[in-house]
């Protein structure tokens, strides 16, 4: 926490994307949802967020992305509105957004500002409100809400609330990101009514990222929601098709749909090949390709901006 320049403290953070190393739709669900086993790990791409007190009520937030409106249908603000009705603050706080994560990728980038800002808020706030606590309301705002109260490797369970951290070593990417928003509600919707059962569910995948196995990582990559993405959109067929003729020569061990999408993920094998392939799906694709790498779990510690890596 710091002053800015007019004396008002404020918290400047980080807000990191995910992606879905294995994500198995298990079955329809009487309120509408689905019942999923997930594998979510955070990766190095931040949107990143400066939030102030404010002595009178509002939340007042400010977004560098003209296409995200800023009252209670941005995430950010329902996650603030819902802290302080639930521990009665009468404090506001003025909070401004710098989006990096593509918006309707399937990287979960709103969701991770609403947990973040639930953290930072606590913090602002002096709430001293207990994870479990925060990740109630986390899961009223959205199903990956609560899995970036913890971040870094996890088993995400039930609609996607229920989060068990998981062991692993630090893996490379590449994520390709193309220019369009997909709706998950439609992704969801379109999926085949006969769902398969799993042989080895999401165990080799948590095998593979404990040891740090690239290779088993990379063959073991599942997302029962890339058919349905696919189906829906050409645009993501055509990425996906040509990715699969890069495969070699971007030295990829594996491919796969985030989420449900628009994003596709490329696992390679440690830092330069990530910068390498990187480099060469954005020339071929002219879409947004940037080389990540895993992050570590922050367990409820906001991820400060300075602090680079
Ligand atoms: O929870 P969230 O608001 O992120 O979910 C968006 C939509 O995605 C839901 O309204 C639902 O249509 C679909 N969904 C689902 N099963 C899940 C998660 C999301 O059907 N486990």
């Amino acid at each position: 926490m710091r002053e800015d320049g007019r004396g008002r403290v404020e918290l400047r953070v980080r807000a990191p994307a995910k992606v879905n190393l294995y994500l198995e739709v298990k079955g329809g669900r009487p309120d509408g949802y689905h019942e999923i086993s997930s594998v979510m790990q955070a990766v190095s791409l931040f949107d990143e967020m400066t939030l102030a007190l404010a002595d009178a009520g509002g939340i007042a937030l400010s977004c560098s992305h003209p296409a995200l409106p800023t009252d209670e249908r941005n995430l950010v603000t329902r996650a603030a509105l819902l802290l302080r009705r639930r521990y009665g603050v009468t404090q506001g706080a003025s909070i401004s957004l710098l989006k990096r994560v593509p918006l309707g990728g399937g990287l979960g980038g709103g969701s991770s500002d609403a947990a973040i800002a639930l953290l930072a808020l606590s913090q602002l706030w002096g709430l001293n409100a207990r994870l479990r606590e925060l990740a109630e309301l986390a899961a009223e705002l959205g199903s990956d809400v609560p899995y970036f109260l913890w971040g870094g490797t996890a088993l995400c369970e039930g609609r996607g609330e229920r989060v068990s951290p998981l062991p692993s070593q630090p893996m490379d990417y590449v994520l390709v990101m193309p220019p369009w928003s997909v709706s998950t509600p439609e992704v969801y919707a379109a999926l085949p009514t006969g769902l398969t059962e799993r042989a080895m569910g999401s165990k080799n995948v948590m095998r593979a990222l404990a040891g740090g196995d690239v290779d088993l990582l990379g063959t073991s990559l599942r997302n029962d929601l890339q058919e349905s993405a696919l189906s829906l959109h050409e645009g993501l067929r055509e990425v996906w098709s040509v990715l699969k003729e890069s495969r070699e020569v971007c030295h990829a061990r594996g491919l796969l749909l985030s989420g449900s999408g628009s994003s596709f993920l490329v696992l390679v094998r440690g830092r330069r090949e990530a910068r390498r392939a990187a480099d060469l799906l954005a020339s071929t694709l002219s879409v947004s390709c940037a080389a990540v790498h895993s992050l570590p779990a922050w367990d409820g510690r906001l991820l400060p901006l300075t602090l680079r890596r």
